[in-house]
């Protein structure tokens, strides 16, 4: 799967800037505080593009000199959703750009010899059905913590939800539009497939170990 056969509702946010800090984060040799730090300055960058269109409406302001109606965003509050560990690394900078969001938590981890996930925790806002969603998880691997994040937050109510990775392999996304195509996926980068292991090649590792040193 290259660009040109990605379906509409896949974005990869090649921004030079992006791609650039990605490099720096693939690569063995950096340390945890730096890699932590290049997510976190990427996060900004793609929530840029992941909050593009979101729905607005105006507001009668006075400036100094004038009155004018001016853009808004319309709505209730955002929610953003990490999906633990590793969606907390993209979590600080969604909120810098997004300081009033409301915050949810999904514990998913993938079961070592099946790969299958496990949810061990969930908790988000109430009031889903009118909030836009933005859920984190640098990987998008096999794709089966992203299906059950969405299906787990579906199954409470959300109804605009938005996913966004760092790094997607090609099985990943086919799986995370087959079981839901109305969500809208945003990744950095594409790469080219998974290990037998189901880690992404090239990747960049286990993006929670590299995170918080835990290997
Ligand atoms: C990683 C990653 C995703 C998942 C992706 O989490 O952060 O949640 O794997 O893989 P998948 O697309 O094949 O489901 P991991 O299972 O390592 O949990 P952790 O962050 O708690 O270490
Ligand atoms: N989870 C990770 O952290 N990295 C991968 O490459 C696949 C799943």
């Amino acid at each position: 799967m290259d660009k040109t056969q990605l379906p509409k509702t896949v974005t990869v946010v090649d921004h030079p800037l992006v791609l650039h800090k990605l490099t720096l984060m693939r690569d063995k040799h950096t340390p945890s505080a730096v890699f932590r730090q290049l997510l976190r300055e990427i996060s900004l960058l793609l929530a840029y593009e992941v909050a593009r269109d979101l729905p607005m409406t105006t507001q009668t302001i006075e400036t100094p000199l004038a009155e004018m109606e001016a853009p808004i965003l319309k709505g209730k509050k955002l929610v953003i959703v990490s999906i633990l560990r590793a969606g907390n690394g993209l979590l600080e900078g969604m909120l810098d750009l997004m300081p009033s969001a409301r915050v949810g938590h999904i514990g998913i981890y993938r079961e070592h010899d099946t790969l299958t996930p496990v949810e061990y925790y969930f908790k988000i806002p109430a009031g889903g059905e009118a909030r836009d969603f933005f859920v984190l998880d640098p990987m998008l691997a096999t794709g089966g913590s992203a299906v059950d994040a969405v299906t787990a937050l579906k199954r409470a109510g959300a109804q605009r939800i938005r996913f966004l990775c760092l790094v997607a392999s090609p099985d990943g996304v086919r799986r995370l539009l087959g079981a839901h195509p109305d969500v809208p996926v945003y990744a950095a980068a594409l790469d080219r497939t998974l290990n037998d292991k189901g880690y992404i090649l090239p990747g960049l590792g286990d993006a929670g170990d590299r995170l918080f040193g835990t290997r």
